[in-house]
């Protein structure tokens, strides 16, 4: 494993590829729909922090927005501009520090980002220093206290299991629902916060936990969080509930948010 970030678990090599795909699959429809509500149009510079493989950012061009992606993953970046065939610009880098000319985009995106994050308030600022002044950060994050299956499953062992381990990180995987507060708090007027929640019965998505839990647990059983016993019996549990098509399975629960920055900041300190 590679980490990105602060405390990120998930596999961003070529391995991890694949699950990126399905969470454009997934989420893609709503985040374009988020972005045109926002008001994204021709002509806005657009940037999206940890933009992973580019679908988004791949997206936006093709609307006719001057589009930046950025990501700290290199492999990433790199699958990205392959993917784009040079016409869409992308570039390595962290959300922290991007190092872009300040207030220079009309509307950011960020996407299952901050939730990986130890300090996600600053990265909100640093955010907003690239945004110009009334420019729109657009946020989607999740909050997986909200999956689980119906019966119960052994999603939910898992599920306590992630979160202990990422509470030991420092990051806060119910951290969807706070994200108003974030971006109040790095001095943005909120204008928009709404959430949905898919579940599944039966379908290709239904397994993305699943699969997700199975990747992120290897790291967990390397970390000595849980034996490799426990990690392959409840792999196998989570994979029954996938596969039984009387079983619910809900993802977690996607936080979105449309905030302004504000053209005079309220502490008078710019973001
Ligand atoms: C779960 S993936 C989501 C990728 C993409 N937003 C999407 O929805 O498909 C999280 C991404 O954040 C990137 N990342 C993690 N920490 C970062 C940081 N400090 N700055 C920029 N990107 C970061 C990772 O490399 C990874 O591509």
């Amino acid at each position: 494993m590679t980490v990105h970030g602060d405390k990120y678990v998930l596999d961003s090599g070529k391995s991890g590829h694949a699950r990126l795909q399905v969470v454009s699959e997934i989420h893609d429809d709503r985040t374009r729909a988020l972005l045109l509500d926002a008001g994204l149009k021709a002509g806005d510079r657009f940037v999206e922090f940890g933009c992973g493989l580019g679908y988004v950012t791949r997206w936006a061009s093709s609307v006719g927005a001057d589009a930046l992606g950025i990501d700290l993953s290199a492999d990433q970046i790199e699958e990205a501009r392959d993917l784009a065939d040079g016409k869409t610009e992308f570039l390595v880098g962290s959300v922290y520090d991007h190092g872009l000319p300040p207030e220079n985009f009309d509307v950011s995106y960020s996407r299952w980002l901050l939730i990986h994050l130890n300090q996600p308030v600053d990265a909100v600022r640093s955010i907003g220093a690239a945004l110009k002044p009334g420019g729109l950060m657009v946020c989607a994050e999740a909050d997986l206290s909200a999956i689980y299956t119906e019966p119960p499953s052994a999603y939910h062992e898992f599920l306590d299991l992630a979160f202990a381990s990422g509470a030991a990180r420092g990051v806060d995987y119910a951290g969807g629902r706070r994200l108003h507060r974030w971006a109040s708090e790095a001095g943005f007027d909120v204008l928009r916060i709404d959430a949905y929640h898919p579940h599944y019965l039966t379908g290709e998505h239904k397994g993305f936990w699943g699969w997700t839990f199975h990747e992120a647990g290897a790291n967990l059983v390397r970390e000595g969080t849980m034996t490799e016993a426990r990690y392959n019996e409840l792999t196998e549990g989570m994979r029954m509930a996938d596969d039984d098509q009387s079983t619910l399975v809900a993802h977690a629960r996607m936080h979105q948010l449309v905030a302004r920055k504000l053209v005079q900041p309220l502490n008078g300190s710019g973001c």
